[in-house]
């Protein structure tokens, strides 16, 4: 999809489709009956009166995600002009405006439609995020997941061209369109990467399509097999592999620039698991195959690798992915047996099903050798933390209130719901083994931060962030700005995570 900048009068712009915000101004809450006062938030009077008529009829409410379209609006130069609602004027931030740009997208290319423009509203939001904002919405809404269907090429027709219309000088604000870019499309290239069927996304091709990306952006990759996974003495990941005919991949991406800011090697750990049976303690039929995106973490890593490569921030980044199958097999390993990780501490399995944190564990114990300063890990983890946030909020644990607070600030200019959970030592309890150092699950009390504290042992004394992203990574229903599918939470938090520490 190309970006383009204009900064005619919105009236004046020759386009398939003008789209404009509409928000509620009313400020008084719903208690008072109130009904919604909706007005465009364009400064051109001629869009305004192009409208006239459809807003005196009371049909455009502004409600959040409502569409309008009207035909030949009298005054402008645009064939066609899209009122979105936006809710409530009071609230409306650069998250609401992103998933705005998404449901432009989503609308108009059901009708046929290739290009349109975009009118940056005229409200409190700064310029160069506001076109931020409707950068990456575009592309996020533009993405489909029917890439098998034989006939997605027609039926799939996507935008072809944005056009974002701004007031004034287009020049200060090219770099946020570029990099908005780069985001959005690294966020796409996750959704890729997790939307593949586990036939055909195995943790080789999974290290295939890694490399790729690193030979494209200029990045240092190397893939290891199972050889290198018992040489490290990586026992914990290996009990995982161990099950499956399909080799296993530990992916190392490292993207180090000269200037870097000094005594910080931030370290991103993702969990590749392309396809989580349970192993001997099978899951259920019903629902297993969206098992495939259980690599969903690994792929945020690597799509973050993308953008960082691609956006140069001056910081040392390296990013480690386990990737493996969780299998049933003659071979697999087996409730009551014990690994011994690559830190040397013992794990009893209670559950194979319980895998995800066994391959995290020497994932991030790797990154600490490797000489990694800070931790971030992703994971569709947990059952539990969909059973504690829905699918609405990722889950975020940390065992460093300062590292926390970076993050979240980022995460807050990302516009990603995550929240945190807690990790008291008094959860300890909860993964005590008999025979070992640890069990590798606590059951199903608070089972999402009994997995946190398991990889906790493994993050020891290194600043650390977890991310349990199971609710979060695959969207359970078409939304107006998104498809059903995988969502690439989390990269556009950690990608100004990463750029926080940049020198
Ligand atoms: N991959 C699953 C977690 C998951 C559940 C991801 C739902 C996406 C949607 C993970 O490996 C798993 O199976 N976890 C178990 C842990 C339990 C056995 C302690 C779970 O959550 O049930
Ligand atoms: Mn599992
Ligand atoms: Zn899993």
């Amino acid at each position: 999809m190309n970006t383009n900048l204009s900064s005619s009068a919105p009236s004046q712009l020759e386009t398939e489709c003008l789209v404009v915000v509409v928000l509620d101004h009313n400020e008084k809450d719903r208690k008072e009956k109130d009904k919604p006062a909706p007005s465009v938030e364009s400064t051109d009077s001629l869009v305004g009166d192009a409208i006239k008529d459809v807003m005196a009829s009371g049909e455009v409410t502004a409600k959040t995600f409502e569409t309008t379209l009207l035909h030949h609006p009298s005054g402008l130069k645009a064939k066609r002009l899209l009122l979105v609602g936006g809710g409530k004027a009071k609230t409306f931030s650069a998250a609401e405006l992103r998933q705005l740009a998404g449901t432009a997208v989503r609308t108009l290319k059901g009708k046929n439609i290739r290009s349109f423009a975009f009118a940056l509203p005229d409200t409190g939001i700064a310029a160069p995020e506001g076109v931020r904002a409707i950068v990456e919405g575009a592309f996020v809404g533009n993405f489909e997941p029917g890439y098998y269907k034989s006939d997605h090429m027609e039926s799939d027709r996507k935008i072809d061209a944005v056009t974002i219309v701004v007031q004034g000088d287009t020049k200060p604000l090219e770099s946020s369109m570029q990099a908005a870019r780069i985001v959005a499309e690294s966020q796409n290239f996750i959704r890729d990467l997790v939307n593949e069927p586990s036939n055909r996304m195995t943790p080789t091709i999974l290290a295939e399509r890694a490399k790729k990306m690193a030979a494209e952006v200029g990045l240092k990759c190397e893939a290891y097999g199972a050889d290198k996974i018992k040489e490290l003495k990586m026992g914990a990941f290996w009990g995982v592999a161990q099950g499956s005919d399909e080799p296993p991949a530990l992916i190392v991406l490292r993207y180090d620039p000269q200037g870097a800011a000094k005594d910080v090697h931030l370290g991103l750990v993702g969990k590749g698991v392309t396809f989580d049976t349970g192993g001997i303690s099978i899951k259920p039929a019903d629902g297993m195959e969206k098992m495939k995106y259980d690599m969903a973490g690994a792929a945020t890593m690597i799509g973050v690798m993308r953008a960082i490569a691609l956006l140069k921030p001056k910081v040392k980044v390296t990013a480690i992915v386990c990737a493996t199958e969780n299998m049933p097999s003659g071979k697999a390993q087996k409730p009551g047996d014990v690994q011994i990780a690559m830190s040397g501490k013992s794990i009893e399995i209670i559950n194979t099903d319980a895998e995800g944190r066994l391959i995290l564990a020497d994932g991030l114990c790797y990154a600490r050798q490797l000489g990694c300063t800070h931790l971030v890990d992703a994971a569709t983890l947990t059952g539990a933390v969909v059973v504690a946030l829905g699918y609405v909020n990722a889950g975020i644990f940390s065992s460093d209130d300062q590292l926390y607070e970076r993050f979240a600030k980022a995460n807050q200019q990302a516009g990603e719901k995550m929240w945190r959970l807690p990790l008291d030592d008094e959860y300890k309890e909860i993964i005590k083994s008999n025979i070992a150092d640890m069990v590798n699950s606590g059951g199903r009390w608070g089972g999402a931060i009994s997995a946190a504290m398991f990889l906790k042992e493994f993050a020891e004394d290194t600043p650390w962030i977890h991310l349990d992203i199971a609710g979060t990574a695959w969207m359970e229903e078409n939304k107006s700005w998104i498809a059903k599918g995988p969502s690439g939470i989390a990269l556009r938090s950690l990608v100004e995570f990463v750029k926080s520490y940049a020198a």
